[in-house]
């Protein structure tokens, strides 16, 4: 077996500053605009810097939004590459990185997964902003599409080169980011550790994550600075757990319904998970060491507690019911329900949509 992971990983307070060990050559920032000024300081990086603007509606950069950012790197030709952001900056710099190197590629071809080698113009280094998507661990990128779908492309080429979890970065986060950002990192963890992959050091990665983010995630979103930290800890860990024991049931279904319904991909996630923690615990045994690191009997109960704490719904009613067949449709095509714990037929993954949107746990 085998476990990836980026090369470098800086992490404790003032850890960004340190991502400047690792530039070689012309270096180029590329971040958000409110981001740049909660972080500058923090960064005291003196690169010049491009503040990249997504114009979709929801989390994610669109094909013409990336196209858009490697123009600027093809003109700008750096040879470090440093993206410091939530995860629509980062993915889209890891797409744009992808066009810069290999500006004849088509959008099919990175669809297919046909990533040719890149680091032959740049190298790419980022620090994350959010406590959530793990990108700046992690082998995957996410787009949308023209037909507005969300796309995944996961690319072991697209794991960066250095990446810095600085909790100072995260102190800025709304409560709201902080908690749907959070349940992300929860459901990667829970996914990860479940997954009918067993990879050794992803498995208790993603353990100590499930521990770390569950535990602290409510004074997190407080405001709490010791807790908030310890959360960013365990997004890097869960995301360590992912990038190697891939994810299931909860993402397969959130992309479809996130989607359709511009529901932010934290929040479907944790909408779901209880959900897919009671229709899984017939076939994996893990649930129960899950139980055993949050301190509770039921898990699924306890999440669906904690969704209603955070007042996140506790059901999918808002989806009309016409659309559960086209749905269950689209998640059993996913890629990722062949690591889903059980096997699940159309049959089964419509039933789990009903339970979901019925509440019924
Ligand atoms: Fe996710």
């Amino acid at each position: 077996m085998q476990f990836y992971t980026p090369r470098n990983i800086e992490f404790g307070r003032g850890s960004i500053e340190k991502l400047q060990r690792y530039v070689d050559g012309r270096a180029i920032i590329i971040t958000g605009k409110n981001t740049w000024e909660s972080v500058k300081d923090f960064a005291n990086m003196d690169y010049p810097v491009h503040i990249f603007t997504r114009t979709s509606f929801t989390g994610e950069p669109t094909e013409r939004d990336i196209e858009n950012l490697a123009k600027v790197l093809i003109n700008e030709e750096p040879q470090t590459i440093i993206a410091i952001g939530g995860g629509s900056v980062i993915d889209a710099t890891k797409l744009a990185w992808i066009f810069y190197e290999h500006p004849e590629i088509t959008w099919n071809e990175i669809y297919s997964y046909k990533i040719p080698p890149l680091r032959r113009k740049s190298k790419l280094i980022a620090a994350e902003t959010t406590s959530g998507t793990g990108t700046g661990i992690s082998a995957a990128a996410v787009v949308i599409d023209q037909n507005r779908i969300k796309r995944g492309i996961v690319s072991e080429q697209l794991i960066v080169d250095a990446s810095a979890y600085d909790p100072n970065l995260v102190l800025s986060m709304s409560r709201n980011t902080a908690i749907y950002s959070g349940m992300d990192a929860l459901t990667h963890a829970i996914e990860a550790y479940i997954s009918k992959i067993n990879n050794i050091p992803a498995d208790t990665l993603a353990l100590k994550a499930i521990e770390l983010i569950y535990r602290n995630l409510p004074e997190s979103a407080d405001g709490d600075e010791r807790t908030r930290e310890l959360v960013h800890y365990g997004n890097m860990l869960a995301a360590m757990g992912f990038t190697n024991a891939r994810l299931g049931l909860c993402h397969a279904a959130a992309h479809p319904i996130g989607g359709r319904f511009d529901i932010e991909h934290g929040k479907i996630n944790a909408i779901l998970l209880p959900y897919v923690v009671r229709v899984n615990e017939k076939c994996t045994s893990r649930i129960k060491d899950i139980a055993r690191v949050m301190g509770v009997d039921d898990v699924a109960q306890a999440l669906l507690t904690m969704n209603e704490e955070f007042d996140i719904p506790v059901t999918i009613d808002f989806v009309p019911e016409d659309h559960l067949e086209s749905i269950a449709s689209e998640i059993e095509k996913s890629a990722l329900m062949r690591v889903n714990p059980c096997s699940m037929s159309r049959e089964d993954i419509l039933e789990f949509l009903r339970m979901a949107h019925r509440g019924e746990l």
